[in-house]
């Protein structure tokens, strides 16, 4: 009998691109840059209140994230009904556009940008259009523009852009908004919105209750330290929202993570203390690197891009000499994470071998 040589998925699965991660310090002198993630140690209520939360583990969570999804409306001033809680935003990129998107569906993106965006578009079977981001390392909102057509069903903007960190304006983006035909869902993923320290910054809380097509992303994996427990969620109108939570998966977001949040929720002031002492480090880093040739986009969220093309490879070699991991695009650039100081102490020096050479 002959064995036709055959796949068990779709065509566009066998393809996917593989999510690269940041790389795992391999021991503990090492310093870890490379997932933009927060530094500190567990926010001492939110390991107060998963400690009395252990137990219980053997029962399902609340389905709905009721009281997280209170707190969450509270805190930005919506509606209950303006939001959707899951376990990351990355799992919300990938429901929304598995939700949208049909044969043919083709996703407006700009690029470089979070590199999960196109593996959750290939996942929904739809065609990624990748739009050049602009010299200052911002999306091309002009030319994101006129690359909409029929088939367009989803819109990706990142701000500030992982892994740039270029943040776009709030009139630039009411002024894209205006634009786009208010039939096409416009993700704004604003993973990195607590580290902004611009004039004129994003707001997309007040986006959404303009524009019904608007779904703005948080994630409570970097400024609130919740990586590990996988904990995001969108903001949009009533009718998106009701078809998130339509397409959800059931018992999705554990009840540590339900629980984490909330309290990291109510240790706000000790959240934007935390985010001020990294803004504060970024000032340095980019003080420091200034001095020594670097000229990159003026960094808005927690971490820092190179942009060294073909060099980047020796620049992270160089890094992970000194001691840290940073995040290597090939050919591109390099992303670093502004953590702890001595982090950014070996990054100046890694950076000033680079420059000598
Ligand atoms: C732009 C952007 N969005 C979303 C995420 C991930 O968020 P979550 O951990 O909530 O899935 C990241 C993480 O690196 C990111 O860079």
């Amino acid at each position: 009998m002959d064995f036709v040589a055959h796949s068990f998925f779709r065509p566009e699965i066998d393809s996917l691109p593989a999510y690269v991660a940041g790389k795992k310090a391999l021991d503990a002198s090492v310093i870890k840059l490379a997932s933009n993630e927060s530094p500190f140690p567990t926010l001492p209520a939110v390991q107060a209140a998963i400690a009395t939360q252990l137990g219980g583990i053997s029962r399902y969570p609340d389905i709905g994230s009721q009281v997280l999804t209170s707190k969450i409306a509270q805190f930005h001033g919506v509606a209950e009904s303006n939001v959707t809680v899951s376990n990351g935003s990355v799992a919300l990129i990938e429901k929304i556009l598995n939700a949208v998107c049909t044969v043919n569906s083709k996703v407006v993106l700009p690029w470089r940008s979070f590199e999960a965006y196109p593996i959750a578009i290939q996942l929904a079977g739809a065609r990624a259009v990748k739009v050049p981001l602009r010299p200052d390392g911002n999306a091309d909102l002009d030319s994101m523009l006129l690359a909409i057509d029929a088939n367009t069903r989803a819109i990706l903007v990142c701000t500030p852009n992982n892994p740039t960190s270029s943040a776009l304006t709030h009139t630039e983006v009411r002024d894209f908004l205006m634009q786009v035909p208010p039939h096409i869902p416009v993700l704004l993923d604003e993973a990195y919105i607590d580290y902004v320290e611009m004039e004129d910054a994003v707001r997309g809380v007040e986006l959404l209750k303009e524009f019904k097509n608007v779904i703005s992303l948080r994630t409570f994996s970097k400024a609130y330290g919740l990586a590990a427990l996988r904990c995001g969620y969108a903001l949009a109108s009533e009718e998106i929202t009701r078809g998130l939570i339509a397409s959800a998966t059931p018992f999705g977001v554990n009840s540590l993570a339900q629980t984490a949040a909330i309290a990291a929720l109510d240790s706000v002031g000790e959240v934007k203390r935390r985010v001020r002492v990294i803004k504060h480090e970024r000032e340095k880093m980019v003080n420091a690197l200034c001095a020594l040739g670097w000229c990159g986009p003026i960094p808005q969220g927690n971490f820092v891009w190179f942009n060294l093309g073909e060099e980047s490879h020796r620049f992270a070699t160089l890094s992970e000499d000194e001691g840290i991991i940073v995040r290597a695009f090939a050919g591109d650039g390099v992303r670093v994470t502004v953590a702890e100081p001595e982090g950014s102490l070996r990054l100046v020096r890694a950076y000033s071998a680079f420059r000598r050479i």
